[in-house]
Protein backbone atom coordinates (compact mmCIF):
# COMPACT_ATOMS: atom_id res chain seq x y z
CA UNK A 1 0.00 0.00 0.00
CA UNK A 2 1.56 3.79 -0.34
CA UNK A 3 2.40 5.96 1.94
CA UNK A 4 0.41 8.92 0.34
CA UNK A 5 -3.23 8.57 -1.23
CA UNK A 6 -3.41 9.10 -4.96
CA UNK A 7 -6.30 11.50 -6.46
CA UNK A 8 -10.07 9.92 -7.48
CA UNK A 9 -8.23 10.57 -11.45
CA UNK A 10 -5.24 8.43 -11.25
CA UNK A 11 -7.06 5.91 -9.33
CA UNK A 12 -9.69 5.83 -12.01
CA UNK A 13 -7.29 5.63 -14.74
CA UNK A 14 -5.60 2.37 -12.86
CA UNK A 15 -9.29 0.75 -12.77
CA UNK A 16 -9.63 1.55 -16.88
CA UNK A 17 -6.92 0.01 -17.61
CA UNK A 18 -7.37 -3.15 -15.80
CA UNK A 19 -10.95 -3.08 -17.14
CA UNK A 20 -9.74 -2.86 -20.54
CA UNK A 21 -8.28 -5.94 -20.06
CA UNK A 22 -10.89 -7.70 -19.13
CA UNK A 23 -13.10 -9.60 -21.86
CA UNK A 24 -16.51 -8.10 -23.12
CA UNK A 25 -18.94 -11.10 -22.83
CA UNK A 26 -20.02 -10.67 -26.77
CA UNK A 27 -17.68 -13.07 -27.92
CA UNK A 28 -18.01 -15.34 -24.84
CA UNK A 29 -19.74 -19.12 -25.29
CA UNK A 30 -17.91 -20.33 -22.24
CA UNK A 31 -19.81 -18.64 -19.33
CA UNK A 32 -22.92 -19.13 -17.33
CA UNK A 33 -23.08 -15.94 -16.52
CA UNK A 34 -23.91 -12.47 -18.47
CA UNK A 35 -23.96 -8.60 -17.99
CA UNK A 36 -27.01 -8.21 -15.25
CA UNK A 37 -29.83 -6.81 -16.62
CA UNK A 38 -29.91 -2.58 -16.50
CA UNK A 39 -32.28 -2.49 -13.60
CA UNK A 40 -30.08 -5.03 -11.44
CA UNK A 41 -27.63 -2.48 -11.97
CA UNK A 42 -29.26 0.45 -11.00
CA UNK A 43 -30.64 -1.60 -7.74
CA UNK A 44 -27.23 -2.38 -6.80
CA UNK A 45 -25.67 0.71 -6.93
CA UNK A 46 -28.88 2.01 -5.04
CA UNK A 47 -28.26 -0.85 -1.87
CA UNK A 48 -24.55 -0.93 -2.08
CA UNK A 49 -23.48 -0.53 1.99
CA UNK A 50 -26.58 -2.35 3.27
CA UNK A 51 -25.45 -5.65 5.12
CA UNK A 52 -28.01 -8.84 5.36
CA UNK A 53 -25.72 -10.21 7.53
CA UNK A 54 -27.23 -7.31 10.03
CA UNK A 55 -30.93 -6.91 9.16
CA UNK A 56 -32.39 -5.12 12.20
CA UNK A 57 -30.22 -2.29 10.42
CA UNK A 58 -31.43 -2.44 7.04
CA UNK A 59 -34.84 -4.05 7.27
CA UNK A 60 -35.65 -2.75 3.69
CA UNK A 61 -32.92 -4.50 2.04
CA UNK A 62 -34.25 -7.44 4.62
CA UNK A 63 -37.54 -7.63 3.25
CA UNK A 64 -36.50 -7.69 0.02
CA UNK A 65 -34.49 -10.78 0.65
CA UNK A 66 -37.46 -12.38 2.01
CA UNK A 67 -39.40 -11.27 -1.02
CA UNK A 68 -36.86 -11.88 -3.23
CA UNK A 69 -37.06 -15.74 -1.82
CA UNK A 70 -40.76 -15.84 -1.64
CA UNK A 71 -40.72 -15.34 -5.52
CA UNK A 72 -38.31 -17.90 -6.07
CA UNK A 73 -40.22 -20.34 -4.04
CA UNK A 74 -43.48 -19.54 -5.88
CA UNK A 75 -41.28 -20.39 -9.26
CA UNK A 76 -39.96 -23.46 -7.38
CA UNK A 77 -43.38 -24.84 -6.96
CA UNK A 78 -43.75 -24.37 -3.34
CA UNK A 79 -44.34 -20.95 -2.00
CA UNK A 80 -44.10 -22.02 1.25
CA UNK A 81 -40.07 -22.56 0.83
CA UNK A 82 -37.58 -21.10 3.14
CA UNK A 83 -34.23 -20.30 2.56
CA UNK A 84 -31.65 -17.16 1.90
CA UNK A 85 -29.64 -15.14 -0.74
CA UNK A 86 -26.31 -16.98 -0.76
CA UNK A 87 -22.89 -15.82 -2.86
CA UNK A 88 -23.73 -18.47 -5.83
CA UNK A 89 -24.13 -22.42 -5.95
CA UNK A 90 -20.94 -23.12 -4.16
CA UNK A 91 -22.25 -21.87 -1.32
CA UNK A 92 -25.53 -23.16 -1.75
CA UNK A 93 -24.56 -26.17 -2.74
CA UNK A 94 -22.70 -26.52 0.86
CA UNK A 95 -25.31 -25.37 2.66
CA UNK A 96 -27.94 -27.50 1.20
CA UNK A 97 -25.37 -30.35 2.41
CA UNK A 98 -24.37 -29.22 5.58
CA UNK A 99 -28.16 -29.09 6.44
CA UNK A 100 -28.65 -32.52 5.49
CA UNK A 101 -25.79 -33.86 7.66
CA UNK A 102 -26.56 -31.64 10.31
CA UNK A 103 -29.78 -33.99 10.68
CA UNK A 104 -27.81 -36.78 11.78
CA UNK A 105 -25.70 -37.91 14.50
CA UNK A 106 -23.07 -39.60 12.90
CA UNK A 107 -19.90 -37.43 11.32
CA UNK A 108 -18.51 -39.96 8.73
CA UNK A 109 -21.47 -39.73 6.31
CA UNK A 110 -21.68 -39.51 2.42
CA UNK A 111 -23.65 -38.28 -0.29
CA UNK A 112 -24.73 -39.87 -4.12
CA UNK A 113 -24.31 -37.45 -6.54
CA UNK A 114 -24.32 -38.04 -10.43
CA UNK A 115 -20.87 -37.99 -12.13
CA UNK A 116 -22.37 -34.92 -14.00
CA UNK A 117 -22.12 -33.06 -10.72
CA UNK A 118 -20.38 -29.33 -10.37
CA UNK A 119 -16.91 -29.41 -8.85
CA UNK A 120 -18.51 -27.63 -5.66
CA UNK A 121 -19.56 -31.29 -4.50
CA UNK A 122 -15.65 -32.61 -3.99
CA UNK A 123 -15.26 -29.39 -2.04
CA UNK A 124 -17.87 -30.00 0.08
CA UNK A 125 -16.76 -33.58 0.37
CA UNK A 126 -13.65 -32.09 1.80
CA UNK A 127 -15.39 -28.95 4.00
CA UNK A 128 -17.82 -31.55 5.59
CA UNK A 129 -15.80 -34.57 5.48
CA UNK A 130 -18.39 -36.87 3.35
CA UNK A 131 -17.60 -39.55 1.46
CA UNK A 132 -18.82 -38.35 -2.75
CA UNK A 133 -20.44 -41.43 -4.04
CA UNK A 134 -20.68 -40.60 -8.00
CA UNK A 135 -23.11 -42.33 -9.62
CA UNK A 136 -22.83 -42.90 -13.70
CA UNK A 137 -24.50 -41.87 -15.79
CA UNK A 138 -26.72 -43.29 -18.41
CA UNK A 139 -26.98 -42.37 -22.87
CA UNK A 140 -28.57 -39.06 -22.57
CA UNK A 141 -26.21 -38.31 -19.63
CA UNK A 142 -28.69 -38.02 -17.50
CA UNK A 143 -27.59 -40.09 -13.66
CA UNK A 144 -28.35 -43.82 -13.69
CA UNK A 145 -30.78 -44.53 -11.48
CA UNK A 146 -29.49 -47.85 -10.60
CA UNK A 147 -26.10 -47.05 -10.34
CA UNK A 148 -27.59 -43.67 -7.88
CA UNK A 149 -29.02 -45.98 -6.00
CA UNK A 150 -26.83 -49.04 -5.45
CA UNK A 151 -24.25 -45.98 -4.10
CA UNK A 152 -27.00 -45.61 -1.10
CA UNK A 153 -26.57 -46.76 2.30
CA UNK A 154 -27.00 -45.92 6.01
CA UNK A 155 -25.01 -43.58 5.88
CA UNK A 156 -26.49 -41.25 3.17
CA UNK A 157 -27.19 -38.01 3.95
CA UNK A 158 -28.30 -36.71 0.61
CA UNK A 159 -29.02 -37.92 -3.27
CA UNK A 160 -28.60 -35.08 -5.51
CA UNK A 161 -30.02 -34.46 -8.40
CA UNK A 162 -28.80 -32.01 -11.12
CA UNK A 163 -31.53 -29.69 -12.94
CA UNK A 164 -28.98 -28.06 -15.46
CA UNK A 165 -25.73 -29.80 -15.65
CA UNK A 166 -22.70 -27.76 -16.15
CA UNK A 167 -21.43 -29.07 -18.74
CA UNK A 168 -24.00 -30.46 -21.15
CA UNK A 169 -26.96 -28.65 -19.37
CA UNK A 170 -28.90 -32.12 -19.16
CA UNK A 171 -31.60 -32.16 -16.41
CA UNK A 172 -31.83 -35.27 -14.11
CA UNK A 173 -35.02 -37.44 -13.63
CA UNK A 174 -35.73 -35.43 -10.24
CA UNK A 175 -38.80 -37.21 -9.72
CA UNK A 176 -38.04 -40.95 -10.40
CA UNK A 177 -34.86 -39.73 -7.74
CA UNK A 178 -37.15 -38.43 -5.22
CA UNK A 179 -39.25 -42.51 -5.45
CA UNK A 180 -35.92 -43.69 -4.46
CA UNK A 181 -35.17 -40.65 -2.19
CA UNK A 182 -38.18 -41.47 -0.39
CA UNK A 183 -37.84 -45.56 -0.51
CA UNK A 184 -34.36 -44.90 1.64
CA UNK A 185 -35.76 -41.89 3.82
CA UNK A 186 -32.74 -39.37 2.64
CA UNK A 187 -32.96 -36.01 1.31
CA UNK A 188 -32.89 -35.46 -2.22
CA UNK A 189 -31.22 -31.57 -3.14
CA UNK A 190 -31.58 -30.48 -6.34
CA UNK A 191 -28.53 -28.16 -7.73
CA UNK A 192 -30.36 -26.11 -10.11
CA UNK A 193 -27.62 -23.63 -9.95
CA UNK A 194 -27.88 -23.17 -13.51
CA UNK A 195 -31.59 -24.61 -14.41
CA UNK A 196 -33.27 -22.68 -11.63
CA UNK A 197 -34.11 -19.88 -14.12
CA UNK A 198 -34.41 -21.76 -17.17
CA UNK A 199 -36.20 -24.87 -16.89
CA UNK A 200 -39.44 -22.83 -15.26
CA UNK A 201 -39.78 -20.91 -18.69
CA UNK A 202 -38.84 -23.94 -21.03
CA UNK A 203 -42.01 -25.72 -23.20
CA UNK A 204 -43.33 -28.67 -21.60
CA UNK A 205 -43.66 -29.29 -17.71
CA UNK A 206 -40.32 -30.91 -15.98
CA UNK A 207 -41.23 -32.14 -12.74
CA UNK A 208 -37.87 -31.52 -11.33
CA UNK A 209 -38.86 -29.07 -8.52
CA UNK A 210 -40.27 -29.09 -4.83
CA UNK A 211 -43.64 -30.28 -6.95
CA UNK A 212 -41.33 -33.59 -6.69
CA UNK A 213 -42.26 -34.60 -2.84
CA UNK A 214 -39.53 -35.66 -1.62
CA UNK A 215 -37.42 -32.53 -2.94
CA UNK A 216 -36.00 -31.09 0.21
CA UNK A 217 -33.81 -28.32 -1.10
CA UNK A 218 -32.92 -26.57 -4.17
CA UNK A 219 -29.77 -24.42 -5.20
CA UNK A 220 -30.95 -21.70 -7.64
CA UNK A 221 -28.20 -18.61 -8.75
CA UNK A 222 -29.96 -15.51 -9.98
CA UNK A 223 -26.26 -14.43 -10.91
CA UNK A 224 -26.34 -16.70 -14.01
CA UNK A 225 -29.18 -17.09 -15.98
CA UNK A 226 -31.17 -14.99 -13.48
CA UNK A 227 -29.18 -12.14 -14.71
CA UNK A 228 -28.38 -10.37 -11.17
CA UNK A 229 -25.86 -9.07 -10.16
CA UNK A 230 -22.60 -11.19 -9.16
CA UNK A 231 -22.62 -12.59 -5.94
CA UNK A 232 -26.45 -13.48 -6.69
CA UNK A 233 -26.98 -17.43 -5.47
CA UNK A 234 -30.62 -18.83 -3.86
CA UNK A 235 -31.15 -21.64 -1.89
CA UNK A 236 -34.41 -22.77 -0.78
CA UNK A 237 -35.80 -25.78 1.51
CA UNK A 238 -39.04 -27.44 1.97
CA UNK A 239 -39.02 -27.43 5.43
CA UNK A 240 -38.10 -24.52 8.36
CA UNK A 241 -36.27 -27.13 10.17
CA UNK A 242 -33.60 -28.06 7.58
CA UNK A 243 -33.15 -24.49 7.49
CA UNK A 244 -32.34 -23.80 10.99
CA UNK A 245 -30.15 -27.01 11.43
CA UNK A 246 -27.40 -23.94 9.99
CA UNK A 247 -28.34 -21.70 12.65
CA UNK A 248 -25.50 -20.13 14.63
CA UNK A 249 -25.49 -17.84 17.26
CA UNK A 250 -24.01 -14.24 17.26
CA UNK A 251 -25.38 -12.20 19.97
CA UNK A 252 -23.89 -8.96 19.01
CA UNK A 253 -26.04 -8.71 15.80
CA UNK A 254 -29.71 -7.89 15.20
CA UNK A 255 -30.42 -11.65 14.11
CA UNK A 256 -29.27 -13.65 16.66
CA UNK A 257 -29.39 -16.87 14.98
CA UNK A 258 -27.81 -15.87 11.34
CA UNK A 259 -28.44 -19.66 9.23
CA UNK A 260 -26.14 -17.90 6.03
CA UNK A 261 -22.18 -19.32 5.61
CA UNK A 262 -20.80 -16.42 5.21
CA UNK A 263 -21.37 -13.21 7.68
CA UNK A 264 -21.75 -10.02 6.37
CA UNK A 265 -23.45 -10.40 3.12
CA UNK A 266 -24.42 -7.93 0.19
CA UNK A 267 -27.72 -6.00 0.35
CA UNK A 268 -27.52 -5.05 -3.44
CA UNK A 269 -27.57 -8.61 -4.24
CA UNK A 270 -31.30 -8.71 -3.14
CA UNK A 271 -31.87 -5.48 -4.97
CA UNK A 272 -30.60 -6.23 -7.88
CA UNK A 273 -32.66 -9.98 -8.03
CA UNK A 274 -35.67 -8.31 -6.70
CA UNK A 275 -35.24 -6.15 -9.34
CA UNK A 276 -35.07 -8.29 -12.08
CA UNK A 277 -37.36 -10.64 -11.28
CA UNK A 278 -40.33 -7.71 -10.45
CA UNK A 279 -39.22 -5.75 -13.80
CA UNK A 280 -38.87 -8.91 -16.04
CA UNK A 281 -41.87 -11.29 -14.48
CA UNK A 282 -42.39 -14.63 -15.95
CA UNK A 283 -43.19 -13.59 -19.16
CA UNK A 284 -39.81 -11.21 -19.37
CA UNK A 285 -37.84 -14.74 -18.03
CA UNK A 286 -39.84 -16.88 -21.13
CA UNK A 287 -38.88 -14.43 -23.67
CA UNK A 288 -35.04 -14.49 -22.74
CA UNK A 289 -35.03 -18.15 -22.50
CA UNK A 290 -36.78 -18.44 -25.56
CA UNK A 291 -33.97 -16.39 -27.56
CA UNK A 292 -31.46 -18.46 -25.26
CA UNK A 293 -33.09 -21.78 -26.75
CA UNK A 294 -33.75 -20.24 -30.23
CA UNK A 295 -29.96 -19.46 -30.42
CA UNK A 296 -28.78 -22.87 -29.12
CA UNK A 297 -31.01 -24.53 -32.13
CA UNK A 298 -29.66 -22.23 -34.20
CA UNK A 299 -25.74 -23.21 -33.21
CA UNK A 300 -26.98 -27.07 -33.47
CA UNK A 301 -28.35 -26.79 -37.10
CA UNK A 302 -25.02 -24.32 -38.10
CA UNK A 303 -22.86 -27.20 -36.80
CA UNK A 304 -24.74 -29.78 -38.30
CA UNK A 305 -24.04 -28.03 -41.64
CA UNK A 306 -20.11 -28.23 -41.19
CA UNK A 307 -20.50 -31.70 -40.07
CA UNK A 308 -20.81 -31.31 -36.44
CA UNK A 309 -23.10 -33.56 -34.07
CA UNK A 310 -24.17 -32.24 -30.74
CA UNK A 311 -23.80 -34.47 -28.15
CA UNK A 312 -27.34 -34.61 -26.83
CA UNK A 313 -30.13 -32.36 -28.59
CA UNK A 314 -29.75 -29.26 -26.11
CA UNK A 315 -32.46 -29.43 -22.71
CA UNK A 316 -31.15 -26.11 -21.79
CA UNK A 317 -28.78 -23.54 -23.61
CA UNK A 318 -25.88 -25.50 -23.13
CA UNK A 319 -24.97 -26.87 -26.85
CA UNK A 320 -22.29 -29.79 -26.51
CA UNK A 321 -20.63 -30.04 -29.98
CA UNK A 322 -19.06 -33.71 -30.75
CA UNK A 323 -15.21 -34.00 -31.92
CA UNK A 324 -12.18 -35.92 -31.42
CA UNK A 325 -9.72 -32.80 -30.56
CA UNK A 326 -11.90 -30.36 -28.76
CA UNK A 327 -8.91 -28.81 -26.66
CA UNK A 328 -7.49 -28.04 -30.48
CA UNK A 329 -10.38 -26.95 -31.64
CA UNK A 330 -11.07 -24.76 -28.55
CA UNK A 331 -7.14 -23.65 -29.07
CA UNK A 332 -8.12 -22.59 -32.64
CA UNK A 333 -11.23 -20.40 -31.84
CA UNK A 334 -9.25 -18.77 -29.38
CA UNK A 335 -6.69 -17.63 -31.55
CA UNK A 336 -9.80 -15.70 -33.39
CA UNK A 337 -10.78 -14.14 -29.88
CA UNK A 338 -13.47 -17.02 -29.52
CA UNK A 339 -13.48 -18.13 -25.71
CA UNK A 340 -15.14 -21.57 -25.53
CA UNK A 341 -15.11 -25.03 -23.20
CA UNK A 342 -15.04 -28.26 -23.45
CA UNK A 343 -16.17 -31.54 -21.72
CA UNK A 344 -14.46 -34.28 -19.96
CA UNK A 345 -16.87 -37.31 -21.33
CA UNK A 346 -17.66 -38.09 -24.20
CA UNK A 347 -15.55 -35.24 -25.31
CA UNK A 348 -17.00 -32.22 -26.63
CA UNK A 349 -16.65 -28.57 -27.40
CA UNK A 350 -19.29 -26.87 -25.00
CA UNK A 351 -20.76 -23.88 -25.31
CA UNK A 352 -23.11 -21.58 -23.53
CA UNK A 353 -25.63 -19.62 -25.72
CA UNK A 354 -26.76 -16.50 -22.53
CA UNK A 355 -28.97 -13.46 -22.63
CA UNK A 356 -25.77 -11.50 -23.83
CA UNK A 357 -25.30 -14.11 -27.08
CA UNK A 358 -27.07 -12.92 -30.69
CA UNK A 359 -28.00 -14.45 -33.88
CA UNK A 360 -25.04 -12.20 -35.49
CA UNK A 361 -21.89 -13.66 -32.70
CA UNK A 362 -23.68 -17.43 -33.52
CA UNK A 363 -23.52 -17.05 -37.37
CA UNK A 364 -20.03 -15.21 -36.88
CA UNK A 365 -18.83 -18.27 -34.79
CA UNK A 366 -20.35 -20.86 -36.86
CA UNK A 367 -18.23 -18.97 -39.97
CA UNK A 368 -14.89 -19.34 -38.03
CA UNK A 369 -15.60 -23.06 -36.33
CA UNK A 370 -16.44 -24.41 -39.96
CA UNK A 371 -12.87 -22.71 -41.35
CA UNK A 372 -11.47 -24.36 -38.20
CA UNK A 373 -12.61 -27.55 -38.62
CA UNK A 374 -11.95 -27.27 -42.55
CA UNK A 375 -8.15 -26.68 -42.04
CA UNK A 376 -7.59 -29.54 -39.32
CA UNK A 377 -8.42 -31.81 -42.02
C1 LIG B 1 -24.85 -26.88 -11.74
C2 LIG B 1 -23.94 -25.93 -11.03
N1 LIG B 1 -23.89 -25.94 -9.70
C3 LIG B 1 -23.10 -25.10 -9.00
C4 LIG B 1 -22.31 -24.18 -9.65
C5 LIG B 1 -21.44 -23.25 -8.84
O1 LIG B 1 -21.93 -21.96 -8.90
P1 LIG B 1 -21.03 -20.72 -8.43
O2 LIG B 1 -19.94 -20.61 -9.44
O3 LIG B 1 -22.00 -19.58 -8.46
O4 LIG B 1 -20.52 -21.02 -7.08
C6 LIG B 1 -22.32 -24.12 -11.05
C7 LIG B 1 -21.48 -23.17 -11.77
O5 LIG B 1 -21.41 -23.14 -12.96
C8 LIG B 1 -23.16 -25.02 -11.76
O6 LIG B 1 -23.20 -25.04 -13.10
Amino acid sequence: MRDQGISEEEVMEGLQRMRERDLSYHRIFSSMCTPPHPIALLAHEKFQETNLGDPGLFPGSAELELQAVGMMAELLGYPDACGYLSTGGTESNIQAIRAARNGYSFRDGNIVVPKSAHFSFDKIGDLLSLDIRKADLDDDLKVDLSSAESLIDDKTVSLVGIAGTTEFGQIDPIDEMGEIAADYGVHLHVDAAFGGFVIPFLEGDWRWDFRVEAVTSITIDPHKMGMATIPGGGLLFRRPEDLERLAAYAPYLTLARPKALTGTRSGAAAAAIWAVMNHLGKAGFKEVVGRCMDLSRRMVDGARKVGIEPVIEPVTNVVTLRMDDPEGVRADLLERRWRVSTTRSPKALRLILMPHSTAESVDLFLEDLGDVVKRRG
